[in-house]
């Protein structure tokens, strides 16, 4: 295990140990951002493919490596879709990896994925497959503030990113407040269950407006407007209503407490009337 100063500092030194210049990085064209910027500052090649349907296409993935691929990134769920790939389609790309690429599956928002095909990575690092799986106390457990978050992995890869480890990355406060966290079972609980019910309440609500959305194991949803999605962000923001706009008509919606929902959509549904 490598402890880091947020999950996010883990990917960064994964590109910064593993790439050389010119070495490539495969990822989605629609994720997490940190990934393309780490492998770029770290003089690698991000080699962006296309998701399919919001989901990360493992198979299209896969058709892209060659003998420069180092490292795959794979955001599970992703970051903004909200999609997840499964266990099947994550066996069949480890099943046709080279030996000297490594898999990195971000899954900061795993704890609130449900599917039980939902690919529990932690028993491929248990057999040793070439992969690092990384968590966080940044989504979950509510910590984003005191940066902390880990990554799993074999003896290897940990010790090779731990040589290029700046060595005192993560404060003794935030450690204490990860520990104590994870007995926090009460608040795990219920954040899950606030969770599970606003996905349904945001996806039901969705379906009723007529817009198409993707089928979320996060806590935020991804949602066509189906107008320009910048203005429905405007609108919306003068409305005290805050989301977040990426690209073209789609939004990505934070899953909140009931009444903020309710908010939301109140809000959303008025804003979609106004033409
Ligand atoms: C997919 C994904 N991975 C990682 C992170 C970063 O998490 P951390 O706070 O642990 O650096 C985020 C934060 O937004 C994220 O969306």
């Amino acid at each position: 295990m490598i402890l880091g100063n947020g999950s996010d500092e883990i990917m960064d030194l994964a590109a910064k140990t593993f790439l050389e210049p010119g070495d490539e990085a495969i990822l989605g064209d629609l994720t997490f951002a940190i990934y393309r910027i780490s492998v770029t500052a770290h003089h690698g090649v991000a080699v962006r493919v296309p998701l399919r349907d919001g989901c990360y296409d493992l198979e299209a993935m896969a058709r892209r490596l060659t003998p420069l691929t180092r490292l795959v990134f794979i955001c599970n769920p992703n970051n903004p879709t909200g999609t997840m790939v499964t266990r099947r389609e994550l066996d069949r790309l480890l099943n046709h990896l080279p030996s000297n690429v490594l898999v990195v599956m971000d899954e900061a928002y795993a704890e609130y994925a449900d599917d039980p095909e939902f690919p529990n990575t932690i028993e491929d690092v248990r057999r040793g497959a070439p992969v690092l799986v990384l968590r966080t106390f940044s989504k979950m457990y509510g910590l984003a503030g005191l940066r902390i978050g880990y990554g799993l992995s074999t003896p290897e890869v940990v010790e090779a990113m731990n040589r290029v480890r700046l060595p005192f990355n993560t404060n003794s406060l935030a450690q204490s407040a990860a520990l104590a966290a994870l007995s926090d079972e009460t608040h795990v609980a219920r954040s899950l269950r606030v969770n599970r019910e606003g996905r349904r309440y945001l996806s039901e609500s969705f379906k009723a407006l007529d817009l198409r959305f993707f089928p979320s194991q996060a806590n935020f949803i991804y949602v066509d407007t189906g107008r320009k999605g910048e203005a429905v962000y405007e609108k919306l923001l003068r409305k005290g209503v805050i989301v977040r706009h990426i690209q073209g008509s789609w939004l990505r919606i934070s899953i909140g407490r009931p009444a903020e929902n309710r908010r939301f959509v109140k809000a959303l549904a008025d804003v979609l009337k106004t033409k």
